[in-house]
């Protein structure tokens, strides 16, 4: 078989991963060939302002910067087109040209593949190249060729994480040190963990793209983002998780997939977690992905999931399987495996146990009153805490749920606040539970 010895790939972007990509090419540079039969080389870097991107790279590469997309594609000695500008417009512009040209794809970008994935990997599929997007979720963790390789004998039922750092380091602070959320989050901001803009971190949406992805690809079946129920962490209180440590719990921002006999089941939410379980004691920024399938039962990934260069470590892996699969002829070997059409449940239709803490008159006959409410709208309560009072007239309790549908516990909710007895709903937050607990 005869073997290209130079393969030239084209960095889009040259930020924060993008950077990374280029420092571990640049430190694999003198194995690539051992391990690959063929060197790797960066041919072109885009970036909208070379100038200012010139600072990051040594004098003798500076040359491969470059504004215009046109002189990439145009090449044809590129053929692999590393994206890491993120975001959706331009990128997947990028990507979809690339690809029609005949070029094959590795990108890191999770916000165009939670909507746009289905476009771009038949896209791929009809131009026989390689796609890969490892470092979309999670990432340094191999997640997703481990679910589409080494775990694809299984019938996976279950796909579960922490998948954000940010929130994740936020809540272990609240956890260990007593911090109120907006403490730990200026914490966060100050130490580079936190964007100058959290939202997409704190309210969730960075983790429900990754659960959108991680259940397509679990699942075999297509979940986008809209799909998916998102609850970010910033009701979050530092009662809440002293209440949860008290029951032998963590709380944690969870990316939950099920895939359950009347369909899928995706959010993120914050939840209780025991402390048996093995994600419970991820902490600070690390993230981990938990995964339940019918052969292989449990099994956890466990990382950095952000950063410089572990998400470079996922990006170059990606790289070096496209390098292999072009020496051996094999390109575009696995595509897009969502081949089932599974409904995906509205999050009124899930069931989870729940934890609720409500303030309430302290007189006889409330705690009646309010089972009997729950007992209407088909709520079965595990178990009824008073915690100390914080007043003569008024007390607080902590309720846990059985497993209960998620429209139901809803319902009831809603009525309990109208109760005269009631002064607050302080909290109402899921407790992870298997599917038959
Ligand atoms: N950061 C992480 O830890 C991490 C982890 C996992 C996945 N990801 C994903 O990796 C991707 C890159 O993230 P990042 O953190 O490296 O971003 P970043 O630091 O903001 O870098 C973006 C780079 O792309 C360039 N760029 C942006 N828009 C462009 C356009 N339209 N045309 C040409 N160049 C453009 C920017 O150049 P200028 O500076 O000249 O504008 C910059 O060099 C995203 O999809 C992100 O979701 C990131």
């Amino acid at each position: 078989m005869e073997q290209e010895k130079i393969v030239y790939a084209a960095l889009l972007g040259l930020g924060t991963v993008g950077g990374g990509v280029y420092k571990v090419l640049k430190s694999q540079e003198s194995e690539t060939e051992k391990k690959l039969g063929t060197q790797i080389k960066i041919k072109k870097i885009l970036v909208r302002n070379t100038e200012k991107a010139a600072g990051k790279l040594p004098e003798e590469d500076r040359g491969l910067l470059t504004n215009s997309w046109e002189e990439i594609l145009q090449d044809p000695e590129i053929s692999i087109v590393i994206e890491l500008v993120g975001g959706i417009k331009a990128a997947k512009t990028y990507i979809s040209e690339a690809l029609q040209a005949g070029k094959h794809v590795v990108t890191a970008n999770k916000d165009l593949i939670a909507v746009h994935g289905k476009e771009l990997f038949d896209l791929a599929e009809e131009n026989n190249r390689d796609f890969l997007f490892e470092a979309a979720v999670a990432g340094g963790i191999p997640i997703i060729r481990p679910l589409k390789q080494c775990l694809a004998g299984n019938h996976m039922t279950e796909v579960m994480g922490i998948v954000n750092g940010t929130t994740n380091f936020i809540l272990t602070k609240m956890s260990q040190e007593g911090m109120e959320f907006e403490e730990a989050l200026a914490l966060a901001t100050d130490l580079g963990y936190a964007e100058a803009d959290p939202t997409a971190d704190i309210e969730g949406i960075d983790a429900g793209r990754k659960v959108a992805i991680l259940a397509s690809v679990a699942f075999n079946s297509r979940v986008v983002l809209d799909d998916v129920y998102i609850e970010g962490i910033t009701k979050i209180t530092a009662t809440d998780i002293r209440y949860a440590s008290e029951m032998g719990c963590a709380i944690k921002l969870l990316g939950v997939a099920r895939n359950t006999q009347d369909g899928i089941e995706a959010y993120v939410s914050p939840m209780l977690i025991p402390s048996s379980h093995p994600l419970s004691s991820v902490n600070d920024s690390y993230n981990a992905v938990f995964v339940h399938g019918d052969a292989v039962e449990d099994a956890m990934f466990f990382g950095r999931g952000a950063g410089e260069l572990p998400t470079a470590s996922a990006v170059v892996g990606d790289v070096f399987d496209v390098v292999r699969n072009m020496s051996y002829n094999c390109s575009g070997r696995i595509s897009c495996t969502c081949y089932k059409q599974i409904p995906v449940k509205k999050m009124e239709d899930t069931y989870n146990r729940f934890f609720l803490r409500l303030r309430v008159e302290d007189r006889c006959g409330v705690l009646a009153e309010l089972t009997s409410v729950f007992a209407k709208n088909h709520v079965s309560v595990a178990q009824i805490i008073q915690k100390d009072a914080k007043s003569k007239e008024e007390a607080e309790i902590v309720v846990i749920t059985s497993r209960v549908r998620e429209g139901d516990i809803q319902k009831a909710l809603s009525e309990i606040a109208t109760k005269e007895c009631v002064r607050k709903v302080s909290a109402m937050i899921r407790v992870y539970a298997k599917e038959n607990e």
